[in-house]
Formats: structure tokens, C-alpha cells, sequence
């Protein structure tokens, strides 16, 4: 029987970066996956393909609307096709170099779909549907996630789509439906409005994003409201009926009242993704999904001996850097070496324009906890980089502890933030005060200064203007 140091099940962020460090590290490791090329959700029908659908859908809208601002004047014209073709060739290029640096690190992808068969065995059916048992002092379950169905609404990638529909529609929409305020919802929402569809949103809360800032996300709403997007809040669908050119869906109050009617030509359903463990064959080593079908894990180690757990399948924000960041603790941990995530430090990003960038506490989150804190903040309509650019949309907000000046949380929304959080988690994970941020030399005119001038706020010597 084959036999190995570990056997990871599942080839995304969680999977390839377990099996790479597991390569690094000298041990024996096999990765097991299903979907023809490797990457899992994020390279394949996640994070990957919609920025390259963001990126392309924005410069589309930058060149219709904003360039005549700067003095260029041109009238783009779409070609889906080719903006499809160029995000399918990024996506390869990616998966492609995810099987090279396996073959680098002496990680051997076993193809087929697998199946925890006891302690220390997995079985794995390849397409052909032989099966083949191997064996692992190690196994690490990384099978990540898929999205959440909404009863009454079936999704049939035709018209009714989840995000990998939205991923890949034919045409742009007359009008999409977006059911679910949340980041795909908006992300998504956001490439077929640039690229000329009405998008409706419903969302079920009284608000956008749950879980973010309720500052930044209300700021947000406003600003995909400005760009055309409208938004039916405290709203449910109750049911759709589909045609062959379109949607017919009934919304109700979320909290009950008279039903309404729209009509959408695509729908997409966005509500949320949960767990998959889908035929893994837990239970052949005791292992229970709790009741939302997460796998409870304690320093990566479920209840079974040898048996781990990573990424979207287990605890914590679905999000491929937190699943990358727990496969390499919790591989260094099968290597015998101190492997750690500070989950107090794991940044987010919703790719909208402008962007939402956030790490550590909400303003929500320090006065449920009753701790006192202090806020510096700092808009970008007074950063000099933002004004000439024609970007001054949005701010960044910093929390910092009232007594240490530690700073807690920051929040911020504008053109590229997804690039700026990074210097507050380095920041924070050296547990910086906002003063180590306010004395620290920032170069000029960049965006970067507004995060120098939101620290210096906290303190309330602001300067620039
Ligand atoms: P996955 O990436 O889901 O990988 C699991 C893999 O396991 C899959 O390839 C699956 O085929 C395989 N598998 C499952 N069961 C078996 C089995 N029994 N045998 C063999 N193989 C199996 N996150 C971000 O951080 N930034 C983003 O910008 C972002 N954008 C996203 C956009 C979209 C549209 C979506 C849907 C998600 C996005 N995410 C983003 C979330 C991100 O994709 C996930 O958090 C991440 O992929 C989780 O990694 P994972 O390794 O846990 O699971
Ligand atoms: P989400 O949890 O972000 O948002 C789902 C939204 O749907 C919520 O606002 C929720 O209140 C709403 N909702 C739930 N049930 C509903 C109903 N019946 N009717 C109307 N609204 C309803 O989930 P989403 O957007 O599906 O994304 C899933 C996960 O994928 C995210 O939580 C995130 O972890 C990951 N992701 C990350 C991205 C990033 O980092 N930029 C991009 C895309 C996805």
C-alpha cells in the first residue's frame, strides 16, 4: 500500500500550501484533488477569476466615464469574449504554477476524489472510478467550501447562477439580481453593473456586508448606490419562477407584509458558503461536523488522532489567506515545530471600487467588549496622490486602546486600500501604538500618508489638508 508522512485532502489555498510546506519541510506528502487542475475555489471559480473580472470590468468603466476627466476622450466598446478569455488564461497560468511548485517541493497530486477509510487510510476513486487505498501517519482535511442553496430559489447556471455562474454569463444582463449583500454579492454585482447591466441587490438584513465596520459599510452603500446599484434592504425572495429569457421572483419584508414581484433577466445567488464534507468518510474515524457542518478543530487536530482540519471546512473567515496561514502552522505543527495563526490579525477585503480594507476590532465589536478606545481619522478628499489622481473617495479609520494607544482595529474604503492594510498587520503584529505608525516616515504624495495621517489623528495632530 503507498504510503506517506501526510495526505491532504483538497488542492486549494488551504491544500497546495499545506502540501508545499510539507514538501519544504522534508516529509512525505501526497495531495488529493478532485477538480481537474489544482488551486480549489479560489484559483478555479473564486478570488482569481473575479479580480480579473473587476480589473478588466473597472478599466472598461475608467475609460468610458473618467478618462474625459484627464483629457482623453475614447468610447470603449466591450468584448466580452476576449475579457472572459484573458481571466481564463490567468486562471491557467495560476493553476499551472501551483503543479509546478508541487513538483519543486516533491508533492505527489493524487488524482481522484478521496475518502477517510480509517485511521491512517484514505481511499481515493480516480475518474476511471478504480479506487486505490493509501496510507498516512497524517491526514489533513482541507475540502474547503461551497455556496449556501436558498430553498425555492434553484440554481440552474443558466439563469439562476451561484458566484461560478456569475463567473462566466454569456451575455451582459438587462437587469441583475443579486440575492445577498455580502462580498460576492457586491463584487459580482459590481463587474456586470460596470459592464452595463441594473443591478438589484436584496439582502435580507437592514444592512450591507455584515461583520464590517458599520461606518465603512454604510459609506460603501452609498457609493454603489451613487454608481447605479439599488439596494432592497430587510428584504427576502421567497420564491422564482423561471422562463427561458429570465427570472421571475417574489420578495417579501423580511420581517412579513405584502409580497412584491421583480422580474431580472440572470439572478445570482449569493447568500453565503458552508462547509463541504460531502462523502469524506468522517465517520469512519469519529469524526462529527458540528451543526452548521464545520469541522471543530483545536490547534488544527479535530477529536480523531492524526487527523487535521483547515481553511473554509473548519472555524473562522472563509478566506484563502487564513487557510494558506493555518496549512502551514498546522503542518509545522505535524513536523513537530511551533505552528501558529494570530487570528486577531487576519485582514479582509471587498474588491468593490472603492475598496472596503479592514483588520482587527469594529467600532461594534470594542463597545460590546466595553474596552475604551480612540479613533484617528482621516479622509482621502485631503490626501494630495488621492486628489490629483481623481480618487478621493473614503477614509481610513483607526482604533487604538484609550490607556496603551495599541492599536485595535482599522478600517478603511478607497481606491487600492486592498494593498495598504498590510502595513497595519505588519503593524499589529509587532503590537504597534498609533504613534509608532504617526512618527514613522511616509513617502509623499502617495495614498500611504492617509494612513499616517489617520494614526496621527488618534492623538489629534492631523496636519495635512
Ligand atoms: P477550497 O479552495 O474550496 O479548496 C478545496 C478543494 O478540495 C477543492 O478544489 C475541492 O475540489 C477539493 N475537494 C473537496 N472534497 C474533496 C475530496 N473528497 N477529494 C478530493 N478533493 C476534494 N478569499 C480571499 O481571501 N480573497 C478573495 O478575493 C476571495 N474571493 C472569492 C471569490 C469567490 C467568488 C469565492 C467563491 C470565494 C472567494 N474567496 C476569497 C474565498 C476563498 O476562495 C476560500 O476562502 C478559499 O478558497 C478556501 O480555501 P480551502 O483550501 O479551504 O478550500
Ligand atoms: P457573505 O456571508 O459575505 O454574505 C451573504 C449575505 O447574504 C449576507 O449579507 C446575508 O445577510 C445575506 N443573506 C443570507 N440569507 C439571505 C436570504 N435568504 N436573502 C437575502 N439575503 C440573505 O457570503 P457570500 O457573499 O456568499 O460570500 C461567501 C464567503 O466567500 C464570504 O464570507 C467570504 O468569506 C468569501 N469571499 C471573500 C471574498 C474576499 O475576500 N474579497 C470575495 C468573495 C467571497
Amino acid at each position: 500500500m503507498p504510503s506517506y508522512d501526510v495526505i491532504i485532502i483538497g488542492g486549494g489555498p488551504g491544500g497546495y500550501n499545506g502540501a508545499i510546506r510539507a514538501g519544504q519541510l522534508g516529509l512525505t506528502v501526497a495531495c488529493v484533488e478532485k477538480r481537474e487542475t489544482l488551486g480549489g475555489t479560489c484559483l478555479n471559480v473564486g478570488c482569481i477569476p473575479s479580480k480579473s473580472l473587476l480589473h478588466a470590468s473597472e478599466l472598461f468603466e475608467l475609460a468610458g466615464k473618467d478618462f474625459a476627466g484627464f483629457g482623453i476622450d475614447v468610447t470603449p466598446t466591450l468584448n466580452l469574449p476576449v475579457m472572459m478569455k484573458q481571466k481564463v488564461d490567468s486562471v491557467g497560468q495560476l493553476t499551472k504554477g501551483v503543479e509546478f511548485l508541487f513538483k519543486k517541493n516533491k508533492v505527489d497530486w493524487i488524482k481522484g476524489a478521496a475518502r477517510i477509510a480509517g485511521a491512517g487510510q484514505v481511499e481515493v476513486t480516480d475518474a476511471a472510478g478504480v479506487k486505490t487505498i493509501y496510507e498516512a501517519k497524517s491526514i489533513v482535511i482541507a475540502t474547503g467550501s461551497r455556496p449556501t442553496p436558498l430553498p425555492g430559489v434553484d440554481v440552474d447556471q443558466r439563469r439562476i447562477v451561484d458566484s461560478t455562474g456569475a463567473l462566466g454569463l454569456p451575455e451582459v444582463p438587462g437587469h441583475l439580481v443579486v440575492i445577498g449583500a455580502g462580498i460576492i454579492g457586491l463584487e459580482l454585482g459590481s463587474v456586470w453593473r460596470r459592464l452595463g447591466a441594473k443591478v438589484t441587490v436584496v439582502e435580507f438584513l437592514d444592512h450591507i456586508t455584515p461583520g464590517i465596520d458599520s461606518e465603512t459599510a454604510k459609506t460603501l452603500q452609498r457609493s454603489l448606490t451613487k454608481q447605479g446599484v439599488t439596494f432592497k434592504l430587510g428584504t427576502k425572495v421567497t420564491a422564482a419562477k423561471t422562463a427561458k429569457t429570465g427570472v421571475d421572483l417574489t420578495l417579501e419584508p423580511a420581517a412579513g407584509g405584502a409580497a412584491e414581484s421583480l422580474s431580472a433577466d440572470y439572478v445570482l445567488v449569493a447568500i453565503g458558503r458552508q462547509p463541504y464534507t460531502d462523502d469524506l468518510g468522517l465517520d469512519t474515524v469519529g469524526v462529527v461536523p458540528d451543526r452548521r457542518g464545520f469541522i471543530e478543530t483545536d490547534h488544527f487536530r479535530t477529536n480523531a488522532p492524526g487527523v487535521f482540519a483547515i481553511g473554509d471546512v473548519t472555524h473562522g473567515p472563509m478566506l484563502a489567506h487564513k487557510a494558506e496561514d493555518e496549512a502551514v502552522a498546522c503542518i509545522e505543527i505535524i513536523a513537530g515545530k511551533a505552528g501558529h495563526v494570530n487570528y486577531d490579525i487576519i485582514p479582509g477585503v471587498v474588491y468593490t471600487y472603492p475598496e472596503v480594507a479592514t483588520v482587527g476590532k469594529t467600532e461594534e465589536e470594542l463597545k460590546a467588549a466595553a474596552v475604551a478606545y480612540k479613533i484617528g481619522k482621516f479622509p482621502f478628499t485631503a490626501n494630495s496622490r488621492a486628489k490629483v489622481n481623481h480618487e478621493a473617495e473614503g477614509f481610513v479609520k483607526v482604533l487604538a486602546d484609550a490607556t496603551t494607544d495599541r492599536i485595535l482595529g482599522v478600517h478603511m474604503i478607497g481606491p487600492d486600500v486592498s494593498e495598504m492594510i498590510g502595513e497595519y498587520c505588519v503593524a499589529m503584529e509587532f503590537a504597534a501604538s498609533s504613534e509608532d505608525i504617526a512618527r514613522t516616515c511616509h513617502p509623499h504624495p502617495t495614498r500611504s500618508e492617509a494612513l499616517r495621517q489617520a494614526a496621527m489623528g488618534v492623538e489629534g495632530w492631523t496636519m495635512q489638508a
